[in-house]
């Protein structure tokens, strides 16, 4: 009787260590996004990279899905490891949802070849399919992140709605909104008019991607690292490159440009203010001749000025002279832009090293790798438990 009692205990003890282990799957190293995990496109072929964690879009029918929708949907939910999704070049006319519950998932087109295009044309005062009423700049974006550590490279996102003039109400056109965490944008085009981008919330990095529009055209409440942007005025007569929303001081967000480039028409804005502590700070950019004297709008709230922090820091070109600036941003010394350009403050976890003029040590070090360690630790302890286990007991 005792020794039954013992063997039922003892099983017992066992899966309480199997449903442990069962609890805390190893991360696979797949799933984190490291400037390694970026630049594998960069150097193998296209095709190499599909295998069994990938999957191919092609219009002709030769992938696994004809639609980029229809190969987010294949992706399983909750998914944990690093999914690459493989466009071939075209123009695909789909509205897209990356939803929250899809973390891991990369959409990559083609280097040096015939562009891939997501596009649609939603703009603020389109009507909801389910009702009457405007479907809101919040949802008239083209390409919608909602997931954690999405990664895009050679896409182009756009919404094709038509301008807006200055002042007409209802014609924002969102192109991509991002509101996922920890997310990595490389090598990509995002074009529209009013309100391209809603770089909504979270942690994001945006190198080497090349940004077009007129009025507030990259606007939201994100922390966002800007490098090696270029961003492309179209405004005719005025508008303004940035609008960050930050309401409270506390609060870690903010946008930071660095080493970019800004062209193209029109006098515009380099920032406004939306919000109380709004915060912009561009460093190392060139700027064309497009840029307000003034510089920067405090929202017609003269309230704020105080408490706005907007800052240009190392810039050249004719835009950047700042005899004309608003008298009311701030002058920053280079450890006091430090913070904002590299991980420290950006995107910690990408461990990207911005430091001014190293733009070749931009070196790999995979996020967490302490906690890839411990997850194997972990699952070794627990594997020899349950050996232990099974051996002395059965
Ligand atoms: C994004 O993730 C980082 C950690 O990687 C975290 O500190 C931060 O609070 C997250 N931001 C949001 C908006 O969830
Ligand atoms: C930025 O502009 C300057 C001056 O026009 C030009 O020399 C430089 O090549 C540009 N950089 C990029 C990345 O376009
Ligand atoms: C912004 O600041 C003004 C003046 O200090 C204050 O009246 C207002 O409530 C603040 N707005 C928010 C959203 O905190
Ligand atoms: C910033 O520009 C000033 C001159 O305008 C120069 O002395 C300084 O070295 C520059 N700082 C950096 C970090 O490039
Ligand atoms: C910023 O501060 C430096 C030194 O602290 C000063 O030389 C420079 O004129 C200031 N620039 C502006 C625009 O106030
Ligand atoms: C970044 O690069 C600079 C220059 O190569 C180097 O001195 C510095 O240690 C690097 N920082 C990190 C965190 O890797």
């Amino acid at each position: 009787m005792d020794s039954l009692i013992n063997k039922f205990f003892n099983i017992f003890i066992y899966l309480l260590f199997l449903t442990f282990f069962l609890q805390f799957p190893t991360v696979s190293p797949d799933s984190i996004l490291t400037w390694n995990g970026i630049s594998i496109s960069k150097t193998k072929g296209f095709d190499e990279e599909i295998g069994e964690l990938n999957i191919l879009v092609s219009k002709d029918g030769t992938g696994h899905s004809l639609t980029v929708q229809g190969a987010i949907d294949l992706v399983p939910n909750s998914n944990s490891k690093r999914v690459k999704i493989f466009i071939s070049p075209g123009f695909y006319r789909e509205k897209i949802l990356v939803p929250n519950n899809k973390p891991y998932i990369s959409l990559i087109g083609q280097k040096n070849f015939v562009p891939t295009v997501l596009s649609w044309n939603d703009r603020a005062s389109t009507r909801k399919k389910s009702s009457d009423n405007p479907m809101g700049t919040y949802n008239s974006a083209s390409v919608i992140v909602e997931s954690d550590y999405f990664h895009a490279s050679y896409i182009t996102f756009e919404n094709t709605s038509p301008e807006a003039p200055v002042g007409v109400e209802g014609l924002q056109a969102v192109a991509l909104r991002v509101s996922g965490n920890n997310t990595v944008f490389v090598d990509c085009w995002i074009l529209g008019w009013q309100d391209t981008l809603f770089d909504h919330i979270g942690n994001h990095l945006f190198y080497r991607c090349y940004i077009r529009g007129s009025i507030d055209f990259i606007f939201g409440s994100a922390k966002s690292l800007y490098e090696e942007c270029i961003m492309e005025s179209s405004a005719r007569t005025f508008g303004a490159i940035a609008a960050h929303q930050r309401d409270d001081p506390y609060e870690d967000s903010g946008f930071t440009f660095s080493n970019c480039n800004i062209s193209g028409t029109g006098k515009v804005y380099l920032g406004r203010a939306w919000g109380n502590f709004s915060r912009i700070i561009y460093a190392f950019c060139h700027m064309d001749d497009i840029i307000v004297p003034k510089g920067w709008s405090n929202w017609d709230d003269r309230e704020r000025q105080p408490y706005i922090f907007f800052a240009e820091y190392n810039c050249t070109g004719f835009g950047a002279d700042q005899s004309r600036r608003v008298p009311w941003i701030k002058n920053l010394t280079y450890n006091q832009v430090k913070p904002f350009l590299g991980k420290s403050s950006q995107i910690d976890d990408q461990n990207k090293n911005t430091t001014h003029k190293s733009k070749d040590t931009k070196k790999d070090i995979p996020k967490g790798t302490s906690n890839i360690l411990v997850n194997k630790l972990r699952s070794i302890i627990y594997i020899w438990t349950a050996v232990f286990y099974i051996f002395f007991i059965f």
